[in-house]
């Protein structure tokens, strides 16, 4: 009896390393190999699976090697903030295999296939699956997915409906108007001070969030928001004064236009979010590609922003492009999503964009700026596009 309990408990062990050796050879060779096999056949091109880091050492060492200097005062930003990214589309084109340790990445610069990613409504492309510790430190709508998401989502666009913005509209001046009396205190009456602005627009979102959050009276708000049409109508000989000579020809453009015609021209330039990453969880049909499960979808929108085949000239600062609007900015209106687009589209944009436009138009009024000579031109990823020496700017009082 003794004999059969221990040969029927070796066996049982024997069977469940056997299991453990199966799933993790799966799960570090086999799976991968395979996914890599299915994308080639459908002509696929990309880098090959290496046992466990994938690409990892390569992404580092591009990030390292680009953020290592500063580069010409230009727009050719590209290969600094994602080079990786960017030799593996010159390299394979615009749909290139890529791995993330284990995880399959597929690029993708394409607006049709990222309309298809972004807008597919099977719930399959989720957000990637994400270490357990980060998970419980983000429990925000973002990183949530399902029912839970539908319900949260409803709630938040609730909160930034056109009326609660109006009403948020107070919040946001005190906000500008303590930055600007911060500010003024630093610059003698006839002189100049120099600061980063980086900084400063990091306090004054924060500070914009922390006084909304409190609400306020829509009446007052609509008032302030009158008041701040008027600002900017003042601000328009300011704003053409930032060009100088090589300011692009606004005739006829009214001034608030043109205030949202810079800032959407800096969204394209320099998007806060340069890559939206999707995590396909079941076997997806995308145009004539069939993606495996497990792949993530990458989807730099930076690359998009830059794409010859959607804008003119796309390295060169222009807001006029933007005269007739977002959608016929482009060639394709999805080569522009500095807000993402479909389900999981930024429900805070209009939030962000009334924010900038305020705080554009009350420094124009009170400030003339140019850029420090001490600046460095170094955009660079880290969760969100930063300037990585920071943004030095010399103010004076107008
Ligand atoms: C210029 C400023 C901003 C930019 C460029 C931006 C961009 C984006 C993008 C690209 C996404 C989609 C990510 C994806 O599909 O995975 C997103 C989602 C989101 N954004 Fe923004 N955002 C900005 C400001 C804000 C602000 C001010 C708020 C709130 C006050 C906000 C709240 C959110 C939330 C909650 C989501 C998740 C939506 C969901 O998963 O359903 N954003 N944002």
């Amino acid at each position: 009896m003794e004999d059969f309990v221990f040969k029927t408990m070796t066996s049982s062990f024997a069977l469940l390393v056997l299991y453990i050796v199966i799933r993790f050879v799966n799960n570090i060779w086999w799976r991968p190999r395979s996914t890599e096999k299915l994308l080639r056949q459908q002509g696929i091109r990309g880098s090959s699976y290496k046992l466990f880091n994938g690409d990892i050492s390569d992404m580092k060492n591009s990030a390292l090697k680009a953020s290592s200097k500063a580069i010409s005062l230009n727009h050719q930003i590209v290969p600094r903030v994602i080079p990786f990214i960017h030799k593996m589309v010159q390299q394979h084109g615009n749909v290139s295999l890529c791995w993330f340790g284990r995880r399959p990445r597929l690029i993708v610069v394409d607006a049709e296939l990222t309309r298809l990613v972004l807008t597919n409504k099977n719930g399959h492309f989720t957000k990637p699956p994400r270490n357990p510790l980060v998970k419980i430190l983000t429990q925000g709508l973002s990183s949530l997915e399902g029912e839970a998401w539908t319900k949260r989502r409803r709630l938040v666009t609730s909160a930034f409906q056109l009326q609660k913005l109006k009403a948020m509209v107070p919040a946001f001046s005190s906000s500008c108007h303590n930055m600007i009396q911060r500010w003024e205190k630093l610059v003698e009456p006839n002189g100049s001070f120099e600061l980063d602005v980086s900084s400063e627009f990091d306090v004054l979102a924060g500070d914009v969030i922390a006084r909304t959050a409190f609400g306020s009276s829509y009446q007052e708000g609509k008032k302030i928001f009158e008041l701040q049409k008027e600002q900017a109508i003042l601000a328009r000989a300011e704003v053409l004064g930032i060009f100088g000579k090589k300011a692009p020809d606004f005739e006829g453009i009214n001034h608030l236009k043109i205030v949202s015609m810079i800032l959407y021209e800096v969204l394209r330039l320099y998007p806060p979010i340069t890559v939206i990453n999707k995590y396909n969880w079941c076997e997806t049909r995308v145009g004539n590609m069939s993606i495996p499960a497990g792949v993530e979808v990458c989807l730099p929108l930076l690359l998009l922003h830059y794409d010859g085949n959607y804008w003119e000239k796309p390295e060169e600062f222009n807001p006029v492009r933007f005269t007739e609007g977002v959608s016929k900015a482009s060639k394709d209106h999805i080569a522009f999503y500095p807000f993402g687009w479909g389900p999981r589209i930024c429900p805070g944009q209009n939030f962000a964009f009334l924010e900038a436009k305020m705080a554009l138009a009350t420094i124009l009024q009170h400030f003339s700026f140019q850029l420090s000579p001490s600046y460095a031109h170094a955009p660079s990823n880290s969760i969100t596009l930063k300037p990585q020496f920071g943004a030095p700017i010399v103010i004076r009082r107008i």
